[in-house]
């Protein structure tokens, strides 16, 4: 069976989203580890109460951030994972990291990218008025929540709604997406091919597979 390694920093309700599937068969793997920088983050409960080794790297027993990926890394694949999924993982990662990964590590972050990269994603599309608002899921590349996107979820922004309102609503749409885009590069359906992704043999367009 194939073997995910996931990444998290807090909450773990994206992580939550991939147990369940993986206890429902949704997803054709199993996690084989999940790590964190936080050492009080939920999600490691949220682990250890589904039988998962979890496992803390602190980032401050480390001189800096190449040396730190380096050993997060090499804790990784002592797992040998297919697949490494980023989770609200909230470190930058270093490029000998992700290159190492390339292709096998996926992030979802909460914007419509190229929207809104980086922090508090939810308050600057209310502050500019955007009427719609929603989640991407991508292959990770150096850029900071860039590289080729797979699938967006859009959802609406009301004229009341404040910041948590919409947070809610996304993350509706991240329980329902990750898992299943998980599922789909297990079943080996999703390439990273130079900046584009390909799903059973086509290129996606650069908004990914289409999602309402
Ligand atoms: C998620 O909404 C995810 O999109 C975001 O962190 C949240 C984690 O929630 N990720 C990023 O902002 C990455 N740049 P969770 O811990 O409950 O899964």
């Amino acid at each position: 069976m194939k073997r995910i390694v996931v990444l998290i920093s807090g909450n773990g309700t994206n992580l939550q989203s991939i147990i369940d599937a993986c206890q429902q068969n949704r997803i054709n793997g199993h996690i084989a580890a999940v790590f964190s920088n936080n050492a009080d983050a939920y999600g490691l409960q949220r682990a250890e109460q589904a039988n998962i080794p979890t496992n803390f790297i602190n980032p401050k027993a480390y001189i800096d951030r190449t040396s730190h990926d380096l050993a997060l890394l090499k804790a990784i694949d002592q797992y040998q994972p297919d697949l490494v999924v980023l989770a609200g993982y909230m470190r930058i990662l270093s490029p000998d990291f992700v290159q190492h990964y390339h292709g096998r590590l996926l992030n979802i972050h909460p914007s419509l990218l190229p929207k809104y990269p980086g922090l508090h994603t939810h308050q600057k599309a209310i502050e500019n008025g955007d009427r719609e608002h929603g989640t991407s899921i991508h292959f990770v590349t150096e850029e900071l929540d860039g590289g080729p996107i797979i699938l967006q979820a859009k959802v609406p922004i009301f004229e009341d709604d404040i910041e948590e309102d919409i947070v809610e609503r996304v993350q509706i749409q991240e329980h329902n997406f990750y898992p299943l885009v998980i599922r789909w590069f297990l079943d080996e359906r999703l390439t990273l091919k130079g900046n584009t992704v390909v799903m059973d043999g086509y290129v996606l367009p650069p908004q990914g597979y289409a999602s309402e």
